[in-house]
């Protein structure tokens, strides 16, 4: 019997998810179907419970139930636990195992795709929710110098950096950034969904090796847009994150890593080939 997964969300719709793990059965020769999986705001656990008992073998899991994905689990990787949150769901007999692959997903975009050695780098992180607190303990572990959180609401960037346990780790305002400079600049708040960016100036940005966007677009979105105008010679949005957290997931539940760089390649002509402006949520 084919193997069945999902991406479960709300909104669930607008979900690359699908066409990814499809393009990595069809390269990893796997037998597996992957769909949508709405769920209503108050019924994670009811829906994610009647998949398992069709059969499911897995989950990704994307907006907002990450939390919720993150109780539902009976076991969790270390990086689930550092994230506080899971968008990987693994079904079998020795139960459910929650994992989070969105971290390992970033480093390995940067690092692979993107060339961007970690290592030593000085990293700005712009916000402090739950996507900033994914990929932060990734980052660290891939051997980085020092992260600044900056976050519009001050206390939730210290908050971040104290429960990191790590002592490269800092929070702050935007407006105590002052003459600061990074090499890798990544973009961890919900603001490009709306078309804003988050207020980094000029000088910071132009300094940068790297500006980093996490979400993903058909269009370089205004930050990426800003970075470029102040001189930044390396700007990325989140495409790549989203395809190698997908790997990840599917190493996983399959056992197998899927080849990214043609996923890569074929998503990022689809959305050429789609127009609007319009950003799209990471997951
Ligand atoms: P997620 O799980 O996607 O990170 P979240 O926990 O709601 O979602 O966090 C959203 C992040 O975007 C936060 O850092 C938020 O800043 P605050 O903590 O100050 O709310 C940031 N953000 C959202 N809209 C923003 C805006 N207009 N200006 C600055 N920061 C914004």
């Amino acid at each position: 019997m084919t193997d069945r997964y999902a991406v479960i969300g709300n909104p669930v719709a607008h979900s690359r998810s699908p066409q990814i793990h499809a393009m990595f059965a069809r390269a990893t020769g796997q037998d597996l179907v992957y769909e949508r999986l709405w769920a209503p705001l108050d019924g994670f656990r009811a829906a994610v419970d009647r998949f398992r008992a069709e059969g499911g073998r897995g989950l990704n899991v994307t907006l907002p139930f990450k939390l919720e994905a993150h109780a539902y689990a009976d076991a969790h990787t270390p990086r689930a636990e550092a994230a506080a949150a899971v968008n990987t769901l693994r079904f079998d007999a020795a139960g459910v195992l929650g994992d989070n692959t969105d971290g390992v997903g970033l480093v390995t975009d940067i690092e692979q795709r993107l060339g961007v050695d970690l290592r030593s780098a000085r990293v700005l992180i712009a916000g402090a929710g739950g996507a900033a607190r994914g990929v932060l303990a990734p980052l660290l572990a891939a051997g980085v110098s020092s992260v600044t959180i900056a976050n519009r609401t001050a206390p939730r960037a210290h908050d971040l950096a104290a429960q990191s346990g790590d002592a490269r780790v800092a929070g702050c305002g935007y407006q105590e950034l002052d003459a600061q400079r990074f090499e890798i600049v990544v973009n961890a708040t919900s603001i490009g969904l709306d078309g804003g960016a988050p207020p980094l100036s000029a000088p910071l940005l132009g300094a940068a090796r790297l500006v980093y966007d996490m979400v993903y677009a058909t269009q370089p979105t205004a930050l990426m847009r800003a970075a470029l105008a102040a001189g930044c010679a390396s700007v990325s949005d989140g495409l790549g994150m989203l395809i190698e957290q997908a790997a990840e997931s599917f190493l996983v539940w399959r056992g197998v890593r899927p080849p990214t760089a043609v996923v890569y390649r074929a998503l990022r002509a689809a959305l050429a080939a789609e127009a609007g402006p319009q950003a799209e949520p990471r997951g």
